[in-house]
């Protein structure tokens, strides 16, 4: 049995280590396809695997009619809009995520990016401090919940919008639930995404919306760069000169923002909010074990493509 390791953004090397040794420990072959540059590779490599472990690496219907042997692809993350899930189930392919095993490490970064911007991105001038602001988490899933717990020591009131999250669990994490996306930004100094990039949400994120944020607002996305409606997004920004957006999902228009919104703008050059030594170790390591959990018992409990 062969568990191909395909990741244009490597794990740290502990985290490796932590996945060969699951994967030896249950008599399979780890094979490693890092820093790749070009699809072929993928390709090549996969060819011959009976599993592999993905980041945001695309695993479309190409790849998947090159994986002969393939029976299922772990997603060691959250989001899985990089795996093509109908051609995964038409090739057979069990696809999985490991939900809540990276989460913490993106929630500090959008905190750390929420410091940076109030702080005008270190330049040295007087800025803002986060305690006493409000802020929004849009959705309440795995992120949002620890950025609600990071949140809290910094003094901000919390607030979060998530049409498939009940009151309960986000009155109980000491949270206040909106009911719209509107009220969200109505009310909150802060915004903080954490939605997935569905047929939904593309482009959700746009000028009649952020447009609803108070004097300074700030948006904040460590989710996906699909979701923003760039477009409009600038073309609120050059309005509103007040508003700062600042990314770890850079966006397609990363030129323009910079260009126009130089001191109100930052995104990270590669996305980092899982780039921690813990939260390769905690997914890379759920992923193994999931998978040798897939091929000795049977559990699909994390099946994404059902
Ligand atoms: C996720 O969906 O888990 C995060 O966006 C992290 O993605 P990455 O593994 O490509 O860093």
């Amino acid at each position: 049995m062969k568990i191909l390791v395909a990741t244009e953004k490597p794990f740290a090397k502990v985290a490796v280590d932590g996945i060969r040794e699951v994967v030896e420990n249950a008599g399979y072959e780890l094979a490693l396809l890092e820093k790749y540059t070009d699809k072929q590779q993928l390709l090549n490599a996969i060819a011959d695997a009976d599993a592999v472990i993905i980041r945001s690496d695309i695993i479309d219907a190409e790849v998947l009619d090159a994986a002969k042997n393939l029976k299922i692809v772990v997603r060691a993350g959250a989001g899985y809009d990089n795996i093509d899930l109908a051609a995964a189930t038409a090739h057979k392919v069990v696809a999985m995520n490991t939900p809540g095993q990276n989460s913490n490490a993106v929630a500090e970064l959008a905190l750390g990016l929420m410091v940076m911007a109030v702080r005008n991105m270190y330049n040295g001038t007087s800025g803002t401090e986060l305690m006493g602001k409000k802020l929004g988490i849009h959705a309440f899933g795995n992120v949002g919940r620890n950025v609600a717990r990071i949140a809290k020591g910094f003094g901000m009131s919390i607030y979060a919008y998530d049409a498939y999250c009940p009151d309960e669990a986000m009155t109980a994490a000491g949270v206040t639930p909106v009911h719209s996306a509107e009220e969200l930004y109505k009310t909150c100094d802060v915004v903080s995404l954490h939605i997935p990039a569905t047929d939904e949400t593309k482009n959700s994120i746009n000028k009649a919306l952020v447009g609803l944020m108070p004097k300074n607002g700030l948006l904040v996305n460590t989710a996906r760069k699909e979701v923003i409606n760039e477009d409009e997004l600038i073309e609120l920004m050059q309005e509103r000169t007040d508003i700062k957006y600042v990314a770890d999902v850079m966006p397609a228009a990363d030129a323009k923002f910079r260009t126009l919104f130089a001191d109100r703008y930052f995104a990270t050059p590669k996305k980092m909010g899982a780039q921690t030594a813990e939260a390769n170790i905690n997914a890379g390591i759920a992923a193994a074990k999931q998978i040798v959990d897939f091929f000795t018992t049977g559990n699909t409990r994390f099946q994404v493509n059902k």
